[in-house]
């Protein structure tokens, strides 16, 4: 069956991706999967230096979901362009580079040093704080997403993503990131949350909050995606939740072209080739022959 999925520039064999920052750059799902299967790689959050994210605990478990505050701990730039894009690019299956900043300049170093490189595209994590906005992330405000997408297009030549924040300004944030040159959209990050160790008195995790991921926000993911593909019907990669084929469906359903899968490999490494597995069985039992057929067609 044809798995393949196209979102305006990028296209991809299948439509299942793996998700920024939750299987590290792959070596340690490289015994139970083939990464060479999947639809694309989205690596690792990448900023111009080093950082050492955020002290532990870093990670808390909810009854469907997981809290992090890894704090976006990547080897830099530099690193990641001598020795880690070149193995991920082995693999022969599109490469989205996330990358993120604290500043206008930090994206768009980054951008600049992967212009050379053959990569898919770039998708940008706005979910971070600008501290020229005195911290308010970049993501809860529409003018600063705009400059930062018509920047980011101006110096970079392939497809720029931008990956939203679930909170704030969405549709406005989505607005401006699509009338910059954003290519697509993903929908989304994680939702802020708080874990209580009620014997401390304290937060499970050091820096008090995180982000939450995993199935619980399925249906909070799905509700996003199905709001922007109506308001712009502007290509959509849905990211929130998926662990089964049939999430898989349900997000095309919403109006996503192509999924990212994030903490269910953190569960079950092989994940995304079950997922990929079931999925032209249960194309067949709906009677589909393409994800054409699927992407929007919720009814009202
Ligand atoms: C441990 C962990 C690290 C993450 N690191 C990043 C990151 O570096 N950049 C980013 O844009 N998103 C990051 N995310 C968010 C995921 O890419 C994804 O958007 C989110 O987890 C929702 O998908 P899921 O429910 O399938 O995990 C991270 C998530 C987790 C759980």
């Amino acid at each position: 069956m044809d798995l393949s999925t196209r979102l305006g520039p990028l296209s991809f064999s299948n439509p299942v991706l793996l998700a920024s920052g939750t299987w590290g750059f792959g070596e340690g799902l490289k015994p139970h999967l083939d990464l060479s299967q999947l639809g694309g790689l989205v690596t690792k959050g990448i900023s111009p230096e080093p950082r050492a994210g955020n002290p532990p605990p870093r990670l808390a478990e909810t009854p469907c979901g997981l809290i992090n505050a890894i704090g976006l701990e990547n080897p830099g730039l530099r690193r990641f362009r001598q020795e880690i894009l070149p193995r991920l690019k082995e693999h022969g299956v599109p490469v989205l580079v996330n990358i993120f900043g604290e500043s206008l300049e930090e994206y768009l170093t980054v951008a600049e040093g992967l212009r050379e490189e053959e990569i898919a595209g770039l998708e940008v994590n706005i979910s971070c704080p600008n501290v020229e906005k005195g911290g308010l992330q970049f993501g809860q405000d529409p003018e600063a997403v705009r400059r930062l997408v018509e920047e980011l297009v101006r110096v970079f030549p392939g497809p720029v993503v931008v990956k939203l924040s679930p909170v704030g300004p969405v549709r406005e944030v989505a607005e401006a990131a699509l009338s910059a040159g954003a290519a697509a959209l993903t929908v989304a990050n994680t939702y802020p949350a708080l874990a209580v160790d009620l014997r401390e008195r304290r937060p499970v995790l050091a820096r008090g909050t995180g982000g939450l991921s995993g199935p619980a926000i399925k249906p909070l993911t799905l509700r996003l995606v199905r709001e922007l593909h109506q308001a712009f019907s502007a290509p959509i990669i849905g990211c929130g939740g998926i662990s089964s084929a049939e999430d898989v469906v349900e997000y095309l359903l919403c109006g996503a072209a192509a999924v990212q899968v994030g903490t269910a490999t953190l569960l079950d490494p092989r994940a995304p080739s079950r997922i990929l597995e079931a999925l032209p069985p249960l194309l067949d039992s709906l009677g589909v022959q393409n994800l054409r057929e699927l992407i929007g067609a919720l009814r009202a």
